[in-house]
C-alpha cells in the first residue's frame, strides 16, 4: 500500500500533515511504499521500520511533554509503520506510549511490543498486567523476555498468555554481542519463540556470524535494536557530506544509509531506531523505501565507518 493511501486512510491529507509539521513530508515521501517483511511464524507482513522508546519516551504525561512525541507517533503511522517497542523498565515509556496512541487514535493499529523483566511467575504476571494497563490495551502483539532475565519461567508464562490469546507473539532480547551465543542457546532449548531482538549495525556486525543466519534458518523474526549505537555512529559522520553513491540508494541522510545497511540483511525483519523528534522519525521511515545496498555498496558503507 502506498504511503499516500496510508495518509488518506489515516484521515490525514498531505496538506494537513504539512500544516501539522512544516518540514513534512521530506522529498522522498510518497514516492515509494514502505517495505514490509514476513513474520515467519505466521506469514503476517510487517513494515521494516519501527520505533524504539528507551529514554526518549520516558517523559511526564503533561501536554507540553507529550506534544512533540505525539508528532513522532503520528509520523510513524502516517508513513505506514506500526511497530513500537517499549518495556516496563523504560521509566514512564509504556504509559506515555499508551497515552500517545489514545490521543492519536492509533491504539488499534499499533503493533505493540513490550517486555518482561521479572523473577518468578507471579511477578511476571503482575508485570504483564501493569503493561496492559499502561499501554491501555488488553491484547499485546509481542512480549519479549528482556535481556534473558529468568528466561525459562518467563517464556513458560508467555506461552500460556499466547495460548489464551492475550499475547500474539513471544520473544527474547539482548543488546550486547557477548550475549548472542546465549540467545542461540536459549532458542535451541525453548520452543515456540517467534521474535529475537538484538543489536546489529555497521558498527556492531557480530550478528552476521551466527545469530542472523540462525534466525533465517529457524524461521525467527528479528527486531534490530541500537541501529545507531545510540547516536555514536551518527556522531562519527557529523558534518561529513554524503558520498556520491548515496544517490544510488536514494538516501538523503546518514541515518538512512545506516538503516539501509541493516535492512539489506535478508534475515532482518524490523529495525527499531528510537527518537523523540518527528523529523527523525520521517527520516528513518524514508530508509524503509527505495533501493537497498548490494554487497558492493554495503562494503562502501563499512569503509566509511571503519
Ligand atoms: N535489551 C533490549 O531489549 C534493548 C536494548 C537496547 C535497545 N532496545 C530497543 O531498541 C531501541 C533502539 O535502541 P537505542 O534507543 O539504544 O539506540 P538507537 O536507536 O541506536 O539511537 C537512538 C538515538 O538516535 C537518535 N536518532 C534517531 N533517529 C535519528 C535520525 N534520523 N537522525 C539523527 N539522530 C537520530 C535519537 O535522537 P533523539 O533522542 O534526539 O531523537 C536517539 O538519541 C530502544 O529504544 C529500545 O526500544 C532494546
Amino acid at each position: 500500500m502506498s504511503n499516500r493511501r496510508h495518509f488518506l486512510q489515516g484521515g490525514l491529507s498531505l496538506a494537513a500533515l504539512a500544516t501539522l509539521a512544516p518540514w513534512f513530508p521530506p522529498a522522498a515521501w510518497g514516492t515509494a511504499p514502505l517495505l514490509q517483511r514476513k513474520i515467519p511464524s505466521s506469514g503476517e507482513n510487517i513494515p521494516v521500520i519501527g520505533l524504539g522508546t528507551s529514554r526518549v519516551f520516558n517523559e511526564s504525561l503533561d501536554d507540553a511533554s507529550l506534544a512533540p512525541l505525539l508528532e513522532v507517533v503520528r509520523t510513524l503511522f502516517a508513513g505506514g509503520a506500526t511497530l513500537i517497542d517499549t518495556a516496563p523498565s523504560y521509566g514512564a515509556a509504556e504509559e506515555v506510549t499508551g497515552e500517545l496512541l489514545k490521543r492519536s487514535g492509533d491504539l488499534d493499529r499499533a503493533f505493540l511490543a513490550t517486555k518482561l523483566s521479572s523473577h518468578g511467575k507471579a511477578s511476571g504476571e503482575a508485570q504483564f498486567r501493569a503493561s496492559q494497563k499502561a499501554l491501555q490495551r488488553e491484547k499485546i502483539d509481542l512480549v519479549q523476555v528482556h535481556n534473558l532475565m529468568d528466561t525459562a519461567t518467563q517464556l513458560g508464562l508467555l506461552r500460556e498468555l499466547k495460548q489464551q490469546g492475550t499475547v500474539r507473539y513471544i520473544g527474547i532480547t539482548h543488546y550486547v554481542e557477548s550475549a548472542h551465543d546465549d540467545l542461540i542457546e536459549t532458542l535451541e532449548k525453548e520452543k515456540g519463540v517467534d521474535f529475537v531482538q538484538f543489536n546489529y549495525s555497521v558498527g556492531e556486525r557480530g550478528a552476521e556470524k551466527r545469530l542472523l543466519p540462525y534466525c533465517a534458518d529457524h524461521g525467527l523474526a528479528t527486531l534490530i535494536n541500537r541501529p545507531f549505537q545510540r547516536s555514536a555512529l551518527l556522531q562519527q559522520v557529523k558534518g561529513k557530506p554524503l558520498p556520491d553513491w548515496a544517490g544510488e540508494l536514494q538516501a538523503t541522510s546518514w541515518a538512512q544509509i545506516l538503516l539501509k545497511f541493516i535492512l539489506a540483511h535478508p534475515a532482518v525483519t524490523v529495525a527499531i531506531p528510537a527518537t523523540s523528534k518527528a523529523r527523525y522519525m520521517a527520516d528513518n521511515l524514508t530508509a524503509g523505501t527505495g533501493p537497498l545496498p548490494d554487497a558492493a555498496l554495503r562494503e562502501k558503507i563499512v569503509q566509511v565507518f571503519a
